[in-house]
């Protein structure tokens, strides 16, 4: 009874030794078994041979352990192999870390956070200190951005604000699914712009799609996580002119997934698309409506034969005249500020193609001018539609703008549009801007034609 008392007290020593200097390991201690230097010998130099396992660990009865402050000593080095009780510390043993901190919140071991769009996780480090170790991705919203631009909103002229869609997501994220507009081929850019013989005097200041042909401007959409700004901009610019031209008659939303999933040659449905491919996809083949065909914002297998009548992709014609599915002319390029202009007051909304700078995603009203902020963050390109234009009159005169509508949703920017600073190729806004006509079903249009 004596015996096993002494054993044990013994055991119990060398147990809370041990558990002062390694209260951050982990707490198995089903192999822990002494005498371990008195069994293995005392070695000269530091040799892996010359340990036992402990604690999941290794435990050394060799010089290296000549040293205060070493952790990973058997418990009966001092007293075995130095034949005298263990000097003190030299310096008191850091203080045991069972967490990390995270604002006011303790975190256990291993255990996960997220700040915004990046995981921290409580680690070890080598010093056996835990801390927290975060990822280093740029955020899709950053707050610095945001205040940054709204100290400084009347010199930009636009406000920024946080939107919970972005929260949360990395700003890749965002130039990948929240764009989806590849470059146009050299061959595009060269498309000579086409001449029109018009008095840039007699342009309106103001100009909304939406107030000239009520009812027949396709609302806001919302991409999603789709890189499809290149379908569903050119869905919706050849839906609008078939509204327009037609009078109503043939008003129709017209299915970007169409494009997403079944123009594919050359182009990357969710990963982006060629605007020049997209608009001769359509001329070619045409696109069916989007009740037919709904947007999933997903590259869902095409379902539809390359060529074939509205009938034969299983659609059904909302004017029992029509066919043919809906295709559109040659698409042609606008060379500048007011050609852009004179065109959406004939014909309605253009596509344009943008710049889209890391602030851009933040934008909430206002004319937008892209910030210094962030300035050499990643970048994409993106389409959107101009529907029209207008003036602001501000302490530094007159600021003129385009009114475009974005693919965000309606909770984005001003109720889903945007108005861009106009007349300076903001963003290359100016730069690659093109449309097409329609092809309205010849009944329709011999009775539209009287009123153009
Ligand atoms: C380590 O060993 C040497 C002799 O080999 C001795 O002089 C020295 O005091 C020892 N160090 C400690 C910390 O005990
Ligand atoms: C942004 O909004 C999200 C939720 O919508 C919120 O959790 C986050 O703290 C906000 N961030 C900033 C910088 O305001
Ligand atoms: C745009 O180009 C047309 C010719 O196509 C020209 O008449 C007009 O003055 C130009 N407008 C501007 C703002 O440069």
């Amino acid at each position: 009874m004596m015996l096993h008392h002494h054993i044990f007290s013994c055991v119990l020593v060398s147990f809370s030794l041990f558990v002062a200097a390694n209260s951050a390991r982990n707490d198995d201690f089903s192999d822990l078994r002494g005498p371990y230097c008195e069994n293995i010998g005392c070695c000269n130099d530091r040799i892996d041979s010359c340990s036992v396992p402990i604690l999941g660990t290794l435990c050394y009865c060799d010089e290296f352990c000549n040293q205060t402050r070493v952790d990973d000593c058997c418990p009966d080095y001092w007293s075995h192999c130095r034949g005298i009780t263990p000097p003190p510390p030299t310096e008191a043993p850091p203080e045991p870390q069972y967490g990390c901190t995270y604002g006011n919140r303790a975190l256990r071991w291993k255990q996960e956070v997220r700040e915004n769009c990046n995981k921290c996780v409580c680690e070890q480090m080598p010093n056996k200190q835990l801390e927290l170790l975060c990822e280093t991705n740029v955020c899709l919203v950053e707050q610095s951005i945001i205040e940054s631009v709204n100290r400084e909103q009347e010199q930009y002229g636009w406000s920024a604000t946080n939107y919970s869609q972005f929260w949360g997501r990395t700003l890749d994220d965002g130039v990948q699914l929240r764009l989806g507009t590849l470059p146009p081929q050299r061959f595009v850019m060269n498309m000579n712009p086409i001449k029109r013989n018009y008095d840039p005097a007699v342009l309106p200041r103001e100009f909304d799609s939406r107030d000239a042909w009520p009812g027949f401007i396709t609302g806001i959409q919302d991409q999603g996580w789709c890189g499809s700004s290149w379908a569903i901009s050119t869905a919706a610019v050849a839906s609008d002119r078939y509204g327009i031209v037609s009078r109503g008659k043939e008003a129709v939303q017209l299915s970007a997934q169409h494009l997403i999933s079944c123009d594919t040659q050359g182009q990357q449905s969710c990963s982006g698309g060629h605007l020049d491919r997209a608009w001769s996809f359509t001329k070619a083949y045409g696109l069916v409506d989007e009740e037919c065909f709904p947007y999933v914002a997903r590259n869902e297998r095409c379902p539809i034969k390359r060529r074939g009548t509205l009938q034969q992709a299983g659609c059904t014609p909302k004017f029992s005249d029509r066919v043919a599915r809906y295709t559109v002319g040659p698409a042609y390029r606008l060379g500048n500020e007011t050609d852009i202009m004179y065109e959406i007051t004939r014909s309605g909304p253009v596509q344009a193609t943008m710049k889209v700078y890391h602030d851009f995603y933040n934008y909430n009203s206002g004319i937008y001018r892209h910030s210094n902020f962030a300035i050499n963050d990643k970048q994409g390109y993106h389409s959107v539609r101009i529907i029209g234009w207008g003036e602001e009159y501000t302490y530094k005169g007159i600021q003129k703008y385009w009114k475009v509508a974005n693919s965000w949703g309606t909770n984005w920017g001003e109720e889903g549009y945007f108005r861009i600073a106009r007349g300076i190729n903001e963003c290359e806004i100016e730069t690659f801007v093109i449309a097409s006509w329609p092809h309205i079903h010849r009944k329709v249009l011999a009775s539209a034609s009287n009123h153009f």
